[in-house]
């Protein structure tokens, strides 16, 4: 496809609109046309523009996902959820989940040191947030690499209208076969339950990044636990929500079992130079040391958003639940979530590789690491350390 969807101007929505009509203004420029009435010419080509992932096929899809409108949610049980390609993703899209997005995005953050991402990617041209969410990572990486052209591109228009110019938003579903330009760089974070086939995906983005160019992902294992667990029974009802978690994520074909095979993943798909970072995350306040408390404050304000984000589609939809007894059981879970008892933390992994050409490989590195590993917020490669 072209590249007239990475170029065109982006109209400056009206001061009244809401955040959605803000974000859909912004990522994707359709409206709602009136079937009699004549259709108002788009000058910006929107449509033309608007999908740089489809085969034929699913581009006709896409376009009539777009004309019956990107924005027109599904409401579930007290929550929001995205409309273009309805039912694939079982996260909301919500204000409360796009807070959530925000502030474990600050997690992250403190996670990495400060760093937005771990490989050395120096400079960089062409990136691709996939699956941006609210699109703020890639509106700081846009900061920060100012010389760089940056695509965040995701199912929901859920992102602001002012970013920096070298900043766009896409509506765009990254399963679909891809037909943008190669990028430099392309960035994957908490897709972990949303992607039906990664070792197709990943075939794809290695396809589409420029010899030498660089992928990195970023993931939560599905599972929390316990450092304590000698000690003390594991919290039963973390227990039970997890696991129907990923009872439901097998059941629909999008496993969250997805951090711990990346870098074998990584590997399978041609990439050199795979680099595997693991940070242990505490889940509340409960380490000693004041970065990690810090780090577990915000985590678990994260986790109190979360056992009710992630689970509430999944259990009433596939597991059958009713959304009463999951609000039980959620509950349940911030009461243990609160509990500092329990000594509980999640290993994020952050891992990165590169694909071979372009003459600037890094040297492939192995790096042994246990498998709860250790390293501490910000650092990489593997140094051991207790919470
Ligand atoms: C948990 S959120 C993470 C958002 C962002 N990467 C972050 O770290 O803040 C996952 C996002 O992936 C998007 N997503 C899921 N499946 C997708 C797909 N097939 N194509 C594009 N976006 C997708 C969802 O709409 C959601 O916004």
């Amino acid at each position: 496809m072209a590249e007239q969807n990475v170029s065109a101007p982006v109209p400056q929505p009206a001061e009244t609109a809401t955040q959605p009509e803000v974000a859909a203004a912004s990522a994707a420029q359709v409206g709602e046309t009136p079937t009699h009435e004549d259709i108002e010419a788009d000058d910006h080509d929107v449509l033309e523009g608007d999908s740089a992932f489809g085969d034929d096929e699913s581009e006709r899809d896409s376009r009539t996902s777009l004309t019956s409108g990107i924005t027109k949610y599904r409401e579930e049980n007290g929550r929001r959820y995205h409309a273009y390609r309805d039912g694939k993703y079982l996260i909301p899209n919500d204000e409360v989940e796009q807070d959530r997005l925000d502030l474990h995005h600050h997690v992250f953050n403190l996670a990495l040191g400060g760093k937005l991402i771990n490989a050395p990617i120096g400079q960089t041209s062409r990136v691709l947030d996939a699956g941006t969410g609210t699109g703020i990572w890639a509106i700081d990486f846009a900061d920060q690499y100012p010389e760089a052209h940056i695509i965040g591109c995701d199912l929901s228009p859920i992102q602001p209208g002012w970013v920096p110019s070298n900043l766009e938003f896409e509506v765009d579903d990254i399963e679909d076969t891809w037909r943008h330009k190669p990028f430099t760089f392309i960035h994957m974070r908490s897709l972990a339950g949303s992607i039906r086939d990664w070792q197709q995906l990943l075939a794809s983005i290695f396809n589409n990044l420029e010899p030498g160019g660089w992928l990195e992902c970023v993931e939560f294992e599905v599972l929390l636990r316990i450092q304590n667990e000698d000690s003390i029974e594991f919290p039963p009802y973390i227990k039970k929500w997890q696991e129907g978690l990923h009872e439901a994520g097998e059941k629909f074909g999008r496993s969250f079992e997805v951090a711990v095979h990346l870098k074998d993943w990584l590997q399978a798909a041609g990439f050199v130079g795979v680099t595997e970072d693991i940070i242990k995350v505490p889940n509340s306040p409960w380490p000693r040391d004041r970065r990690r408390k810090e780090m577990g404050l915000y985590q678990q304000q994260n986790m109190f958003d979360a056992s009710s984000s992630y689970g509430q589609a999944h259990f009433t939809r596939i597991l059958g639940w009713t959304s009463q007894e999951f609000d039980i059981m959620s509950a349940q879970v911030r009461k243990e979530l609160r509990d500092l008892r329990y000594h509980s933390y999640s290993n994020l992994y952050v891992v990165y590789g590169q694909k071979p050409g372009g003459g600037k490989e890094e040297v492939e590195v192995e790096i042994e690491k246990g498998p709860a590993a250790e390293t501490e917020p910000g650092e990489g490669k593997g140094k051991a350390a207790a919470v």
